[in-house]
């Protein structure tokens, strides 16, 4: 029988966002019902919420979540009702032209689930990179679970599933980061923090953290960064030059997506360098660069969408590094909140007061 949950929607643009009840149906086939147990505030649910993303309001937001499996659909085989789970939100489909070349990470077909939640009166919800997990119980489909180890908690794990894994993957994955690199991060929050310590990860020698707010440097250092620099009061292209031997860095990812910051991560990477853009811009942004500067200083412009990160290869990985004590994830955790605080949470990510609050059930 569908049942009715609590969850956070946003039902029109700019307007605060409201807790409310909604519809969760019965899994269908290839579908599963998650009982939330913590899930991420993530600036991308703001984007949804300001229109940033599409129109197609209301929104169930929330995606960076782990919880428990409750029930699965028919010829589900990959999960079944107990297990612990990261929520993604890239269920690859296997056949896309994507997939069929051997690169899944850019799967063009991602799976989601098939049946709509809705509102009390019917009118149907568009969940947040298809999940929709600030809920009591969410709808997905079952390849949107990935197993991880149920040692590690919630609040923790539930972040790999968008912003610290997109950071994580945008240096590792995408910049490809190796031992030796230089690599400077422009914009410290979850994802471009989760940027700096995948950079510690992969053996990068020099990791300069740039952002607007000092308390954002004073955790990237904590995180791994080897340099700070505020580029509210230093011009950060000159600066990430004259700390890379005038260079420039060898990756610069950048994690705010805004033109300005974009242009900085161009100049502030040395000749055949790679940018990477993970930062999510917004619809009425463009960009101006001399072509010849693009062609002249070679190497390569990418974007990393949610990493580059395969969930099933990723996740479980990233958590056994955890539970060794290899990988920090739990800085990232600023606050627990509880369901009805996520507008405040906005807020307070607004104001840069911290990486991830995490709505935890
Ligand atoms: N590509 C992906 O797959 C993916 C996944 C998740 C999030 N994102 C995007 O990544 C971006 C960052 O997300 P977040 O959750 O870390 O947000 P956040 O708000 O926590 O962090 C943004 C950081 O950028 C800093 N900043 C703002 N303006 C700046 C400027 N001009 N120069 C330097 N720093 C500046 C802020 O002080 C803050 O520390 C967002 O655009 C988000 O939508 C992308
Ligand atoms: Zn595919
Ligand atoms: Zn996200």
């Amino acid at each position: 029988m569908a049942q009715q949950v609590k969850a956070v929607i946003a039902r029109a643009k700019g307007a605060p966002v409201e807790v409310t009840t909604i519809v969760v149906p019965d899994p269908g086939p290839g579908e599963a019902v998650v009982r939330i147990q913590a899930c991420g505030v993530c600036h991308t649910d703001l984007h949804y919420r300001e229109g940033g993303i599409n129109d197609e309001f209301p929104f169930l937001l929330g995606h960076e979540a782990a919880g428990i499996v409750e029930s699965v659909g028919e010829d589900v085989t990959e999960v079944a009702p107990g297990d612990f789970v990261v929520l993604n939100w890239r269920a690859v489909c296997g056949q896309c032209r994507a997939c069929r070349r051997g690169r899944p990470q850019y799967c063009f077909d991602t799976h989601n689930a098939k049946q709509k939640m809705t509102l009390l009166d019917g009118t149907e919800l568009s969940p947040a990179l298809g999940i929709g997990a600030f809920a009591e119980k969410t709808l997905v489909a079952a390849g949107q679970c990935t197993k991880v180890d149920p040692e590690a908690s919630p609040a923790v794990a539930g972040l790999l599933g968008c912003g610290v894994m997109a950071g994580l993957g945008a240096a590792i994955n995408t910049g490809g980061v190796g031992r030796g690199d230089s690599v400077a991060v422009i914009g410290c929050g979850g994802v471009g923090g989760a940027a700096v310590m995948g950079s510690r990860l992969a053996g990068a020698a020099r990791i300069i953290a740039v952002d607007i707010d000092d308390r954002k440097l004073e955790t990237a250092r904590r995180l791994g960064a080897t340099h700070t620099v505020n580029s509210r009061t230093t011009d950060p292209v000159e600066a990430i030059r004259e700390l890379t031997g005038g260079n420039g860095a060898d990756v610069v990812v950048e994690a705010v997506g805004r033109p300005e910051t974009y242009q900085q991560a161009f100049y502030a990477r040395d000749l055949a360098g790679t940018v990477v853009l993970v930062g999510v811009p917004t619809p009425e942004m463009t960009l101006e660069l001399p072509l010849l500067d693009v062609f002249g200083r070679g190497g390569a412009l990418k974007s990393s969408w949610y990493g580059d990160c395969l969930p099933s290869r990723d996740f479980p990985m990233l958590i056994d590094l955890y539970l060794q004590g290899r990988l920090d994830l739990g800085a990232f955790v600023t606050e627990t909140i509880e369901l009805d605080a996520v507008e405040q949470a906005f807020e307070r990510m607004h104001q840069g007061d911290v990486l991830r609050s995490v709505v935890v059930l």
